[in-house]
């Protein structure tokens, strides 16, 4: 669906103001990923006891699971200076030195996509983590020589879909990483009814139950999502201020998500490979070839959710569809 580069610039904004109003501003308004929070709670409270940062602190997990919102909460918890920028923002060595030198002591640096780091910026990350030290080269040739800075101690937190491309020395640097998991039915409805608060609209139970058993198992799906239907009882209700059952079902059937939760790209996902390749094994290249898709994105966001749900296993021969897939298309097992 809407999820992948199909948003106009009018929907972005407004996609993006509307994260910032829902988004879970401390450990206590983030609804879910309990063992996450549970952790999370006690290093902040351990560090603020012994007056010290935290260890620098690592995300990873598909993506609108809560990365960013936890970044933030960090900051907050800790009642730190929250500083952001991200892998592809940094291009080189002396932009990190100059953000890494500006920073005080305490201060949450965040880092998103953490794994679109260039080597040569790396580089320059392993002292600042490990030893708070920054090194910096001054002149060229055979005059070149390292001096040597202190840095504040300060809090490194990364974010990431794709940890395994992480470089293990980065990864390593890291004194806890945290994996985001897909959020169970009964979270996204907690969500659902808080963003629902928080729009000012009254969600019915049943309809915010609807939402977010369609929201593949993501809170920014499952916001979305709220958003539409409220758009559509607005429109079809004349009722600005209520969302209910028959509404939230009748929306969802206009948004192409399915009774499983999958939206377009997943279904012709699953459609490609279990009616054009019988169900597997099939590499991942040529099914972006079939789907038109680009691979990352199938990897990223498409095929972490499939295999969630048991609708698709990694195999070293490639992608292969489990019979629950082939019931859910309706298709009988051909594979032999
Ligand atoms: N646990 C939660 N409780 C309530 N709302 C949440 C929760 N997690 C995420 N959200 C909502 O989902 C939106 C997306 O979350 P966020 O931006 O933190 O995801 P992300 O993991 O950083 O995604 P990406 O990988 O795309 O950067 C937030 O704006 C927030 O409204
Ligand atoms: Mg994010």
């Amino acid at each position: 669906m809407e999820e992948r580069g199909e948003l106009s610039q009018g929907q972005l904004s407004e996609e993006r103001s509307a994260e910032e109003t829902l988004r879970p501003q401390n450990l206590d308004e983030m609804i879910g990923q309990p063992r996450l929070r549970e952790n999370l709670s006690v290093f902040v409270q351990a560090a603020r006891s012994r007056d010290e940062p935290l260890d620098h602190v690592l995300f990873h997990g598909p993506p609108g699971l809560g990365k960013t919102s936890l970044a933030r909460i960090v900051a907050t918890e800790l009642e730190a200076q929250f500083r952001a920028t991200s892998g592809p923002a940094i291009e080189r060595p002396g932009d990190l030195a100059a953000l890494l030198s500006n920073l005080e002591a305490g201060d949450v640096l965040f880092i998103d996509e953490i794994h679109r780091l260039s080597p040569s910026v790396e580089e320059i990350l392993y002292p600042a983590m490990e030893d708070f030290q920054l090194d910096l080269m001054i002149g060229e040739g055979p005059t070149a020589r390292s001096i040597r800075f202190d840095l504040p101690r300060f809090t490194l937190v990364g974010a990431t879909t794709r940890a395994g491309l992480l470089t293990s020395p980065l990864r390593d640097r890291f004194g806890w990483s945290a994996r985001l998991e897909y959020y169970p039915v009964e979270d996204l409805e907690q969500i659902v009814l808080r963003s629902g608060g928080l729009l000012g609209v009254d969600v019915e139970p049943k309809a915010a139950h609807e939402i977010a058993r369609r929201a593949r198992g993501t809170p920014r799906i499952a916001n979305r999502l709220l958003r539409r239907v409220r758009d559509f009882s607005v429109v079809r209700d004349g009722d600005a201020r209520r969302v209910l059952l028959d509404t939230a079902r009748f929306a969802l059937g206009r948004l192409d998500v399915d009774e499983a939760g999958f939206d377009g790209l997943d279904r012709s996902f699953l459609t490609a490979l279990v009616e054009k390749f019988a169900g597997g094994p099939v590499g991942l290249d040529t099914l972006a070839a079939a789907v038109g898709e680009d691979k990352g994105t199938l990897e990223d966001v498409v095929e972490p959710f499939l295999i969630h749900c048991g609708f698709l296993t990694r195999t070293p021969r490639g992608r292969v569809a489990t019979e629950r897939a082939f019931a859910h298309l309706g298709i009988p097992v051909a594979r032999v």
